[in-house]
């Protein structure tokens, strides 16, 4: 592994049985991440890009294959848990806590401290400032998916994985969100965003294509663009 490798992945499996049926939802990935760089995830739907994601996460035990961190330890055998965060597809904000409380939960999980200033900047750059008080339930789906960004940004992780950040965000908030995870990037944070959203594309260092659960490894579009709006 060298020494900007964050993470690499071997010939990870996944399938799953339904009937008689099984769906090969991920077939021999192989990738590695490099330090502070944006990458984006794209296929179509029901590709595998969430069970892939699922998999780095150890949310999910592959059927076969290796994750390792940056140390040659199994991902999901870390001890260093803060040094990785997730935006799921369905969010998974606390529905009882606030906006507020919902993006300063890992802080508390892990009694990592955290400035009160990097907290406002963070829900000052998602445009949840005005909502921080109010519970999940009284503001829009797309501002929750915010909070879930800020929340996977918070303790600035060394790896983020995100599954369709921009899902519910208009155009303009699209764009927010993609600055946000630039703007973790440039300070060292790895980013691998699974994306239907074409602009990412402009975004992303690399892109990463999934078709039937195979994972294709495409030209870099650029290098970081600045995003402007
Ligand atoms: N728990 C499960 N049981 C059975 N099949 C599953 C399960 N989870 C996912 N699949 C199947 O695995 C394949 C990959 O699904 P996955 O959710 O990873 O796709 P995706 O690329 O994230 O799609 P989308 O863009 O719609 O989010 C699909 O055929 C899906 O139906
Ligand atoms: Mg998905």
């Amino acid at each position: 592994m060298s020494a900007s490798t964050v993470l690499e992945v071997s010939h990870l499996s996944k399938s799953y049985v339904r009937g008689y049926e099984e769906v090969h939802a991920v077939q021999r990935a192989q990738f590695s991440l490099r330090n502070g760089e944006l990458v984006a995830l794209i296929g179509p739907s029901g590709s595998g890009k969430t069970t892939l994601l699922n998999l780095l996460m150890g949310w999910e035990p592959p059927d076969a294959g290796e994750i390792l961190w940056e140390s040659g330890e199994a991902l999901t055998r870390t001890s260093q848990w803060s040094q990785l965060a997730m935006v799921p597809q369905t969010l998974g904000l606390l529905e009882e806590l606030t906006i507020r409380e919902n993006v300063a939960l890992p802080t508390r999980l892990g009694e990592h401290g955290v400035a009160e200033q990097r907290l406002c900047n963070i829900l000052d750059s998602l445009g949840l400032v005005q909502l921080q008080d109010r519970l999940p339930g009284e503001v829009s789906l797309g501002e929750q998916q915010r909070a879930a960004v800020a929340r996977a940004l918070i303790l600035s992780p060394v790896l983020l994985i995100a599954d369709e950040p921009t899902g519910h965000q208009d155009e303009v908030w699209a764009r927010g969100v993609f600055r946000a995870l630039l703007d973790a990037c440039h300070s060292g944070t790895t980013c691998l965003v699974a994306t239907h959203n074409e602009e990412a594309l402009t975004y992303a260092d690399r892109v990463l294509t999934m078709e039937d659960g195979r994972l294709t490894d495409a030209a870099a579009p650029s290098s970081h663009t600045e995003v402007s709006g």
